[in-house]
């Protein structure tokens, strides 16, 4: 090998000053006169360097041009970026803050220069003879070289601007927040520190800064898990550890707190090797971690709180980090969320006053800055007059400042039905976090939403609702999940204040008691909102008459729940009506005077007999998700009106009786997901539903089920109506809640099933597939979807022994553009796949694929051929394991991968290769193939001197 290099050293010399004749002539003879196969090691040493310095030269003014082009599109971005410095009155702390933005803007600027110095020198040799050009040979070279590398960080640097990075520095980027994040994770990479603490008043910021260290410690590396649960006033044990357990793909199937630390503490301390962060966030009193399941080492902790004290010496933190209020230069951060609307200099003076009187409050600055875009002077003297309201002491005058902001963004709220919803949600966030499904449920019992006549039109109005109040800054994203928000606990508070002074809401959500109020005020309540409370019982009778909403969470659901027979008797006008966590051995008789009522949640209940639902004709959506018993009442069939039943998690249902499905005529959604599985096989004398049931809901557009045999599918079930769905066919698959978009399918097939019936309907437009067996089936495209799935986001294949390739051509041209939308590809024991493709694919195939995983396909000699590997340019993790003959992860066809273009795989970070041992080589020549060298490497021998990772690795 050090001859080798040695040799490559004094061509590359000589290749540097001799002409391109020569080169190419040593090439020649390099591959002329070697050996077999050293020959081919050689040459794969040799030719390549030369190759690549050719590559330059013949590239030359294709490279310069490109410079040009991106040079172009960096200036373009550049000049958009507000100057930190031309930052008018109130700034002076601005300059000592060292910011991303500056850090951008200072490197943008960098690479400008570099650019211009190149095209300058090409502009003056172009005044030079053509014939001098040819013996600066050399000095070309060197500029094309320096363009390709100039447009690479071009690239870099504006791809840094778009992701998010940039953007997410709203916060962080302002008041030294950049500083603190840093120290915060020099502490955690301390062994002297177990336990560290961040605090500061509400609305300072120290959520997005924990999630902002939680986002660096992982990409950097320093810790491989990290888990964030939310904590609050009133800590819930079980929820905190579900967060916890997520975060780490654990399970915690115990139903007491106990018994779930226990499992949280094994798998935070089991393996030493791991390194885990745990942060609690928002920590208002002593908190006993080892009854979360938190060990005190083991795994690092980060706290939050308001209060310096509970951290320090309550929950004693070693070391702690105060953050305080942003400085006045905080306007930056005003200016940049108020967009362009602030060029009139009044309208100017005006935002630095109001942004001056937001007192340096981040959540107070980005509410009222999103509220006041694009009004007029006189809404922001009057933004300022309500801001400035005068109050006592300090802290005091913090909180005024942010209920103003939030309640004039909320004023600003476009309109009506955007204003009810948003204090709806804020009634409805029971811990720390609002779930779409289970407020849509409610707004349409409640016809919150106007011009609605399905769910579908309803889910899709949610979603535009939350998205605006997202951008006015009332709203946040849940951590990690989308199927809910959250909602800032300050404007909560906010929120529900806003709720007392204009409707007749009640809500009782702390820890105590119960205690109704009098008669008066009931008669007037149109919500009720009951959540965490000591509760066991209703009075005998709440006489509401105007009351629309019911909602009450117990805490207990192992004993009896008490209602009396009458208790439904004073509220008529019932539409909403949900009962969380509770037992609920019967219900009461005056249960169907509710004549209103449209949509009833009997959430993670534990159910005797609830027949009675049957007599609430008028009901439109039943919900029993999580809830405990054996049968589904016969009478449910009587609710011909019913558009959703939800049937989620019912893990215990044994039974739905047959002819009750059949009859929801009016159904559009149904959900037996992780629920009921034992369906009948069609025609038979039925105790139970069969799936042919549901070829009587001419509405249904979604359908979540599984069905553990593929025999009990009706054969000329059509899914042609469904948009949304989930469905699990056979026996081997779990129900996880994370998944890639709305349209889902699990599919086992060992028998030969029919798949050209209802099954294949399916494969049009769908989000995320997995295959198992499958027998008979022999490719994936085009056997199964002619249109090359176009808007598939996963695909997971496995346990096949039939498939050669997943893409087939059969000898035809594809012409169609092949997963273009694929994010994650994973394959698993395919014992006969010979390779992913057959054939030449149109360029912009697998364009997208972030993640791909190959597992024991032992007739797989390459992954990809380098036309695909050429255009994964978003791969991220790569995994491959036990391909036994795979020599090489890309093989190169003809004319493909000049050497100028020899990058794959620019976004790679994680490539785990295990027990690969006829791996050799990264990218490789189709001839090599040929060469059968036996050479095996041994177990735990692959260093990273292997020619794999050697050189062509980017
Ligand atoms: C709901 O939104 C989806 C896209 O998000 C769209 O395809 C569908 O047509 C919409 N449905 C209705 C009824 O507006």
């Amino acid at each position: 090998m050090a001859i080798v290099s040695v040799v490559v050293a004094i061509i590359v010399v000589i290749a540097a000053v001799v002409s391109e004749e020569i080169i190419k002539y040593i090439g020649q003879w390099l591959i002329e006169n070697m050996v077999k196969p050293v020959g081919q090691l050689l040459i794969e040493k040799l030719v390549k360097p030369i190759g690549q310095w050719l590559g330059y030269l013949f590239h030359y003014s294709s490279n310069i041009e490109n410079m040009k082009e991106q040079v172009k599109k960096l200036r373009d971005v550049r000049e958009r970026v507000p100057l930190p410095h031309s930052v008018e009155a109130g700034t002076r702390n601005i300059e000592e803050i060292e910011t991303d933005v500056n850090k951008w803007l200072e490197n943008a600027d960098l690479i400008m220069g570099k650019a211009k110095e190149v095209i300058e020198d090409e502009e003056k040799s172009k005044m030079r003879s053509s014939y001098a050009i040819c013996l600066n040979l050399k000095h070309r070279h060197q500029q094309s070289k320096k363009a390709k590398k100039i447009v690479q960080d071009i690239n870099e640097v504006l791809e840094n601007w778009r992701s998010d990075k940039v953007f997410h520095m709203d916060y962080l980027n302002f008041g030294s927040r950049m500083l603190t994040v840093k120290r915060l994770m020099v502490a955690l990479g301390d062994a002297n520190f177990n336990m560290i603490g961040v605090w500061g008043m509400p609305g300072v910021g120290k959520t997005t800064l924990v999630r902002e260290v939680a986002r660096q410690v992982k990409e950097e590396k320093l810790f491989d898990e990290v888990a964030i649960a939310t904590v609050t006033q009133s800590p819930n044990l079980i929820k905190i550890q579900g967060e916890i357990a997520d975060k780490l793909d654990l399970k915690l199937d115990k139903e007491t707190s106990s018994g779930r630390a226990d499992l949280l503490r094994v798998r935070l301390t089991k393996d030493i090797e791991k390194k885990i962060l745990v942060i609690l966030d928002d920590i208002w009193e002593k908190l006993d971690l080892n009854e979360i399941g938190i060990p005190r080492t083991g795994c690092k902790v980060v706290l939050t709180s308001r209060n310096r004290d509970v951290l320090s010496s309550e929950m004693g933190t070693q070391k702690d980090f105060g953050l305080e209020v942003l400085p006045k230069g905080a306007w930056c951060l005003f200016e940049k969320l108020s967009g362009d609307s602030l060029v009139d200099s009044n309208l100017r003076s005006k935002a630095i006053e109001v942004s001056t009187a937001c007192a340096g409050l981040p959540l107070a600055l980005v509410t009222v800055a999103k509220a006041l875009k694009n009004k007029c002077l006189f809404e922001w003297e009057d933004a300022l007059q309500k801001l400035r309201r005068p109050a006592t002491r300090n802290q005091k005058r913090m909180q005024e400042v942010i209920y103003s902001a939030i309640k004039l963004s909320y004023n600003h709220l476009e309109s009506p039905e955007l204003k009810s919803f948003f204090l709806f949600c804020a009634q409805n966030q029971v811990f720390s976090s609002i779930d779409y499904q289970d407020l849509l449920k409610k707004c349409f019992g409640l016809r919150l939403f106007h011009g609605i006549s399905t769910l579908e039109e309803a889910r899709n109005r949610t979603y535009t609702l939350v998205r605006s109040l997202k951008d006015s800054g009332l709203l946040l994203d849940a951590p990690d999940t989308d199927h809910r928000f959250r909602m800032h606990d300050l404007t909560h508070d906010v929120a529900l204040l806003i709720s007392y002074e204009t409707q007749n809401v009640l809500i009782m959500r702390d820890e105590g008691l119960v205690e109704w109020p009098d008669e008066d005020d009931m008669k007037m309540c149109t919500s009720i909102f009951v959540y965490k409370r000591d509760i066991h019982e209703f009075p005998d009778r709440l006489e509401c008459p105007e009351l629309s909403c019911l909602n009450v969470h117990a805490k207990d659901r192992e004993g009896s729940f008490k209602i009396l027979d009458t208790f439904f008797k004073g509220m008529r006008k019932l539409k909403v009506l949900d009962l969380t966590y509770m037992g609920l051995s019967s219900l009461p008789s005056s249960l169907k005077l509710l004549t209103n009522l449209q949509t009833l949640c009997l959430d993670q209940c534990v159910l005797g007999d609830i027949a009675m639902i049957g007599e609430l004709k008028n009901l439109e959506i039943l919900s029993l998700i999580h809830s405990e018993f054996k049968q589904l009442p016969r009478e449910i069939g009587f609710l011909t009106h019913l558009r959703m039943l939800d049937l989620s998690n019912c893990k215990k249902l044994q039974v739905i009786p047959a002819n009750v499905l059949s009859r929801l005529i009016l159904l559009e959604e149904l959900y037996v997901g992780n629920s009921f599985t034992q369906w009948e096989v069609e025609g038979l004398n039925n105790e139970r539903a069969s799936l042919a049931e549901v070829k009587h809901l001419s509405r249904l557009s979604t359908l979540e089920v599984q069905i553990p045999d593929v025999n009990m599918m009706p054969k000329d079930l059509l899914f042609e109506k469904l948009k949304r769905y989930k469905i699990f066919i056979g026996d081997v698959w779990d129900w996880p809640d994370k998944h890639e978009g709305s349209r889902i399918l699990m599919l086992k097939l060992n028998t030969c099933f029919q798949l050209d019936s209802g099954i294949k309907m399916l494969f049009n437009g769908i989000e995320d597939l997995c295959l198992d067996e499958l027998n008979g089936v022999k490719s994936i495209v085009h056997q199964l979807d002619m249109k090359g799935f176009q808007q598939l986001k996963r695909l997971h294949v496995q346990n096949n022994a039939e498939i050669k390739y997943i893409i087939h051509s059969r000898g035809l041209v594809i012409d169609d553009v092949v997963f273009p939308a694929l994010k994650i590809f994973s394959l698993k024991n395919m014992i006969n796949l010979e390779g992913i493709c057959d054939a030449q694919l149109p360029l912009t195939s697998f364009r997208d694929i972030r993640i791909m995983k190959v597992e024991h396909c032992e007739k797989l000699k390459f992954l990809f051929s380098s036309s695909i590997a050429k255009g994964l340019s978003q791969l991220q993790e790569l995994e491959i394991k036990e391909c036994n003959i795979m020599r090489a992860i890309v093989v190169k066809e003809d004319g493909e991968l000049e050497d100028g273009d020899m990058i794959l795989f620019p976004e790679l970070w994680h490539l785990k290769l295990q027990v690969v041992p006829k791996l050799t080589s990264f990218l490789s020549t189709q001839n090599s193939f040929i060469i059968d060298a036996e050479k095996v490497i041994p177990k735990g021998e692959l260093d990273f001197h292997m020619p794999i990772l050697h050189e062509q690795v980017h």
